[in-house]
């Protein structure tokens, strides 16, 4: 049977974004926003278009250039910020225009001083106004992880009454651990009235490591949507990373599901976005940090020359990475050394692979990583040495 096909929505230009320092020009943008409309996102959310002319610019301008992806834009249950989305989603082949309001105890009380009918009301106004302009609606419950379920049910009901399409329950302080994050799916699943008329759509920031996690959790309760960012970019911790969603749906097949993602193109896509943010992607980052196909230690090295299976559970080349690469350091053994000179030219026997291993082990304690070139000399040197 074929596995089920989770909506994959970027996140990167509009939640992403809005990392401290790390603003992108339209230029940059459009850059972007064409690359993962190659790499094979289902929606590209591309700006807060009333928050700033910049950013306006920006969403009129993808909306033109993207062929595949939905095109979506951000507002608050707010007539004017949806009008001024719609104007500049106008271009799109396929619009979306993401609306939603804070539903928790918390938000009602210090951010909207509402009680909870008028806070539906709003959300059903702010729907009912954007369908007026686009068929493709999607509502978000901010602060969806510290709502209670029964709440929840009765906004998102309302919301299915007013036509949206998609309902994001956002984990927006990155609360929920995933057991309780599931289950809130699936109660969602259960309780909402029309949910067979939308889907629902996971949206979790990184606060104490688990948006991954959390997101994993809701698609296997039902969400058929993940939203995230290129290196989990985003507010604060980030959002979950898309890489990971991605390449975890694959690894675990067994689950049923899959995405529309060319994961070949994760690893530059990954470098495209560090790059043009000015923000670096930690070595050990899951999937695409520069570690996470690198082995230092002997015994790791030793399996993975013969096997690559033996220690990575992911082939390099599906992510866009060339080779699995051997690092030598002190802890590596004569496996390791061996395979890296044979790389630069040197066939050592057994005996003279003894040798060069020893003077390597001197120069490795001193050095913290040791390179082809210092290969290349000590084999040259020990050579010196063998002959004298
Ligand atoms: O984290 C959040 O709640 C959001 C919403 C605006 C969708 O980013
Ligand atoms: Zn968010």
């Amino acid at each position: 049977m074929k596995n089920q096909k989770i909506q994959i929505f970027d996140t990167t230009l509009r939640d992403g974004e809005q990392v401290p320092g790390c603003k992108l020009n339209t230029e940059q943008k459009l850059i972007i926003a064409r690359r993962l409309d190659e790499l094979g996102v289902d929606v590209i959310e591309a700006g807060f278009p009333v928050s700033s002319p910049g950013d306006y610019t920006s969403v009129e301008a993808i909306s033109k250039l993207v062929k595949n992806a939905s095109v979506c834009a951000l507002t608050r249950a707010v007539k004017n910020d949806i009008e001024v989305a719609a104007q500049a989603l106008k271009s799109a082949k396929k619009p979306r225009i993401h609306t939603g309001i804070g539903t928790s105890d918390s938000h009602l009380k210090h951010k909207f001083n509402a009680s909870r009918e008028q806070i539906i009301e709003r959300a059903a106004e702010a729907i009912t106004y954007a369908k007026t302009f686009v068929d493709d609606v999607e509502f978000y419950a901010e602060d969806a992880g510290r709502t209670d379920n029964e709440f929840l049910a009765k906004v998102c009901s309302e919301a299915i009454k007013a036509g949206a399409t998609v309902l994001n329950i956002p984990d927006t302080t990155g609360y929920c651990l995933p057991e309780e994050y599931g289950a809130k799916i699936k109660y969602l699943k259960e309780n909402v009235i029309g949910i067979e008329r939308a889907i629902l759509s996971c949206h979790c920031h990184n606060d104490l490591g688990l948006a991954t996690a959390n997101s994993i959790s809701g698609i296997i309760n039902g969400a058929r949507q993940i939203e995230c960012t290129i290196n989990g970019i985003g507010e604060r911790a980030g959002n979950t990373a898309l890489e990971e969603v991605v390449m975890i749906l694959r690894q675990h097949s067994k689950l049923g599901f899959d995405t529309n993602i060319n994961s070949k193109l994760l690893s530059d896509t990954s470098k495209l976005v560090s790059e043009s943010m000015g923000m670096f992607v930690q070595a050990n980052k899951a999937i695409i940090g520069s570690n996470a196909f690198a082995h230092s230690s002997g015994i790791h090295q030793d399996g993975v020359i013969k096997n690559r299976e033996t220690y990575e559970i992911i082939n390099p080349a599906d992510v866009g990475v060339t080779e699995s690469s051997i690092i030598l350091t002190a802890r590596s053994g004569r496996a390791a050394l061996a395979y890296r000179a044979k790389k630069i030219g040197y066939e050592l026997t057994k005996l003279q692979l003894d040798i060069v291993y020893q003077e390597f082990l001197k120069f490795a304690d001193k050095k913290r990583e040791v390179i082809d070139q210092d290969v290349h000399r000590i084999i040259e040197m020990s050579k010196v040495g063998l002959l004298a």
